[in-house]
């Protein structure tokens, strides 16, 4: 088994808030990444593809199909948006980057699989210092 990884970059804004919650709440768990109009990240997203390597091409999947599909199944969706308020998606998801890696997962995973691959793990990287990998379970 081979694993490969490619990486794409996006921005966007969020907020962490959850609507069940008191500002204090709110402001005592997520700080100021609660404030009202939001805050936005240069977000880094890594998907790691595995497989077995084609004899013919050498490869566990090409890298321009990589591509393609997590442009068209995410980035294009995310980059330069809202992510609480843009993105049918993410409708009623608190986005967290858990909670986005996991909704990444499940519009890349079939998507890879159709090109008879597999996804191994979603990596976002939030800042420099805060990641966050999920790996389907
Ligand atoms: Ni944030």
């Amino acid at each position: 088994m081979v694993y490969i990884q490619r990486r794409e970059t996006f921005s966007a804004s969020h907020r962490l808030h959850n609507a069940d919650w008191s500002d204090a709440q709110n402001e005592a768990v997520f700080g100021k990444c609660s404030n009202r109009f939001g805050h936005g990240h240069n977000f880094q997203l890594i998907v790691t593809v595995k497989g077995h390597v084609d004899p013919q091409t050498g490869f566990v999947m090409n890298l321009v199909d990589l591509k393609a599909i997590m442009m068209a199944e995410v980035i294009d969706h995310v980059d330069h948006r809202n992510l609480n308020e843009d993105v049918p998606f993410l409708a009623g998801i608190m986005p967290s980057t858990e909670n986005l890696a996991m909704a990444f997962w499940k519009r890349l995973s079939p998507a890879i699989e159709a090109k008879g691959a597999a996804l191994h793990c979603i990596r976002i990287i939030e800042t420099e210092n805060n990641f966050v990998e999920y790996y389907g379970e």
